[in-house]
């Protein structure tokens, strides 16, 4: 403390620093800083980057640092309000650079100003690159976000950044998912998210601004050849196999010819919707908006309320795309491409009933979902040396599909492209979505408009190719009614 000397006369230029918080002040900055040195070391040298690493280094040391240096000033202020109210004199805040002592002393000051706003410098772009790390969206909050990370990790996008889908460029879309953001951390420290976490993502932001950064619509091309590989749940598990074209078609008539399944990005056709449900599974209306203009309305039969505008959606990328990251697997679909990769033996009689069959029992939590499995697939074939193998296949399949923890597997997540377990593409697709007078439905509702079933079924079928395409034959008996009416997963 100053003496009563020179209080009444000059104050010395640091005397007022000279007080209980800004004393704090200091142990907290010099505190942090120090932290801030050890926690950046460490982070460089560790061969994995840890998210709790990062988050204290960019997040928790910085924050600090800045209370600390709040609070040495705070305190000053706080010293001379009290002087002043003391003695009616407020002691003037300068710098007598006569005084050998207030020379150094700015010196200092000057000094750790300068560095410390070079820190602020590193440190916010660190912050900046780290919040926007896979390491933080994915790792930080591991169970919340598991399901996510671990779908991603197996999905074709694992080396774009979670932010690049969204959040994207620009600052106005930065901002706001750093207040959303604000609030998931909350949400997560405090317990209080929705298992699993709903979709659609109301937010996300428009497709044409993260995916088109990467897949520009006059990239697509023409036509893609896909072959899909299943066994049935008969006794020898016998394999089918369709092996089609899709017509994904372009969006740019330098490069061929625009239209086939991408036809709704074109850029110049607008196809809005309307969906009487939150997850968009339900489309009961759509507007077409050509290049010259022309409005059509499609309504479903039922259909009669009066549309609000401000319900109305545009169609994008996400609106048939809606998980490129995070595929969740049905049991059938991925037994049956585990099987096709050999990794499940297919003469094992009965194979691909079990192993679906083990996936579709409901587990309370993962330890208690493998040893389950282990125990119903060594129950079904007793004493064969081949089911080790398929044991720990099906468990892998479960870790990589199924997150009990969180309630989050294929059925809590729509999957709009195709129409085999969703509606998807007949939504709108079904042959009954109708213009006012009735005259005409949506188009590209009959099996050839959107592919073209080159060959079908198992064995010598496969070697005829018929490129004019074939009617698809359903395996089994013919069958009537929307796909996904009897494939829900496990079918
Ligand atoms: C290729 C783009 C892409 C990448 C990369 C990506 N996501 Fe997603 N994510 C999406 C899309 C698209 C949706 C579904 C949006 C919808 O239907 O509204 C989604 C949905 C989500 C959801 C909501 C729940 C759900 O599954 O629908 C969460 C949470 C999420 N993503 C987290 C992440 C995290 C964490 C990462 C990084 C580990 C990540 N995402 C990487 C595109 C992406
Ligand atoms: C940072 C670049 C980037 C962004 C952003 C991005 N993708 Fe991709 N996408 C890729 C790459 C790379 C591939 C892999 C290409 C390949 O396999 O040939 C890919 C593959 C795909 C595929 C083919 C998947 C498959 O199964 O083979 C689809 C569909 C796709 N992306 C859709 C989307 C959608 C929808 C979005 C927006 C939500 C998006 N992408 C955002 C880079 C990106
Ligand atoms: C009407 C539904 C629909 C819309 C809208 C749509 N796509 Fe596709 N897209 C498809 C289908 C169907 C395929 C065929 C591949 C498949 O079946 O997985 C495909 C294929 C792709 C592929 C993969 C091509 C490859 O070589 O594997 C990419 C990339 C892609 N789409 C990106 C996009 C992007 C980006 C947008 C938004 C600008 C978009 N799509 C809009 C339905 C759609
Ligand atoms: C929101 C409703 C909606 C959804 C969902 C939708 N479509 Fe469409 N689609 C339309 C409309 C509207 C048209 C324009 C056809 C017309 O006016 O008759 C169209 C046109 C098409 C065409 C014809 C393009 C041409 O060249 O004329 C194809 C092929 C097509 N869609 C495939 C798909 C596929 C595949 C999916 C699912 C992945 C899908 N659509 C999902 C509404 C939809
Ligand atoms: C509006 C476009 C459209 C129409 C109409 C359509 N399909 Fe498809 N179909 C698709 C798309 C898109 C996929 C690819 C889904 C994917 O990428 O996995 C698909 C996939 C399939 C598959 C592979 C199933 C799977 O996902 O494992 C079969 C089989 C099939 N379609 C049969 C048919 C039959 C039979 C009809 C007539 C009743 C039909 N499709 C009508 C768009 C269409
Ligand atoms: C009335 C119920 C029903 C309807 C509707 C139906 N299926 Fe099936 N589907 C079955 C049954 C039952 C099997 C035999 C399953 C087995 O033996 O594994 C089957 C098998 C299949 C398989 C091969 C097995 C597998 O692993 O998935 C494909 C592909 C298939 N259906 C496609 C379709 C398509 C595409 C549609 C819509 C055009 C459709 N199904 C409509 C009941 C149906």
């Amino acid at each position: 403390m100053p003496s009563e000397a020179s209080q009444t006369n000059s104050y010395s230029d640091l005397s007022l620093f000279r007080n209980w918080i800004s004393s704090l002040g200091l142990i907290v900055a010099a505190g942090s800083l120090f932290s801030f040195f050890l926690l950046l070391v460490m982070d460089a040298m560790a061969a994995h980057s840890n998210p709790y690493v990062g988050i204290l280094t960019y997040m928790v040391a910085p924050a600090f640092l800045v209370s600390g240096v709040v609070l040495f000033f705070v305190g000053a202020w706080w010293r001379r309000r009290q002087i002043f109210k003391a003695t009616g004199v407020a002691p003037p805040l300068r710098i007598d650079f006569s005084v050998p002592k207030s020379r150094k002393a700015f010196l200092v000051l000057l000094t750790g100003g300068l560095l410390f706003l070079l820190l602020s410098a590193v440190g916010s772009y660190h912050t900046y690159h780290f919040t926007e790390s896979v390491q933080f969206c994915g790792k930080a909050c591991h169970t919340v976000m598991k399901p996510e990370l671990v779908t991603y990790l197996h999905g074709p996008h694992a080396r774009v950044s979670c932010a690049e889908c969204h959040i994207g460029k620009g600052a106005g879309w930065f901002v706001k998912s750093k207040l959303s953001g604000t609030y998931q951390v909350y949400a997560t420290a405090f317990n209080k998210y929705p298992r699993p976490i709903p979709t659609p993502i109301k937010n996300l932001r428009p497709a044409q601004e993260t995916c088109e950064q990467c897949h520009w619509p006059e990239k697509f091309t023409g036509n893609l050849e896909r072959t899909y590989d299943y066994f049935l749940s008969d006794e020898t598990n016998t394999p089918f196999t369709v092996r089609m074209l899709m017509k994904v078609g372009g969006g740019d008539p330098t490069h061929g010819p625009v239209g086939g399944i991408h036809y709704h990005m074109n850029v110049a056709n607008k196809i809005e919707y309307l969906a009487s449900d939150e997850a968009r599974q339900k489309i009961p209306w759509v507007r077409v908006t050509n290049p010259q203009g022309v409005v059509t309305e499609y309504r479903s039969p039922r259909f009669t309320n009066q549309v609000n505008e401000a319900d109305v959606r545009r169609m994008d990328c996400i609106d048939c795309h809606n998980r490129p990251a995070h595929r969740y697997k049905t049991p059938n679909r991925a037994v049956n491409l585990a099987m096709s990769l050999g990794k499940i033996d297919s003469l094992l009689p009965s194979v691909k009933s079990n192993a679906v069959y083990a996936l579709t029992i409901t587990y309370t939590n993962e330890t208690e979902a493998l040893q389950g499995i282990a125990t119903y697939m060594t129950q079904a074939y007793p004493n064969d040396p081949r089911i080790k193998s398929v044991i720990s296949e099906v468990q892998t399949i479960y870790q990589r599909n199924f997150f009990p923890e969180m309630n989050a597997k294929w059925s809590d997540y729509p999957e709009n492209i195709g129409h085999m377990e969703w509606p998807g593409c007949f939504r709108c697709h079904d042959g009954l979505h109708k213009t006012a007078d009735g005259r005409k439905t949506i188009e590209a509702n009959d099996c050839n408009s959107c592919h073209t079933i080159m060959a079908q079924g198992s064995g010598e079928d496969l070697l005829q190719l018929t490129p004019q395409g074939q009617p698809f034959k359903h395996p089994g008996d013919e069958v009537d009614g929307a796909c996904n009416d009897c494939h829900t997963g496990a079918l």
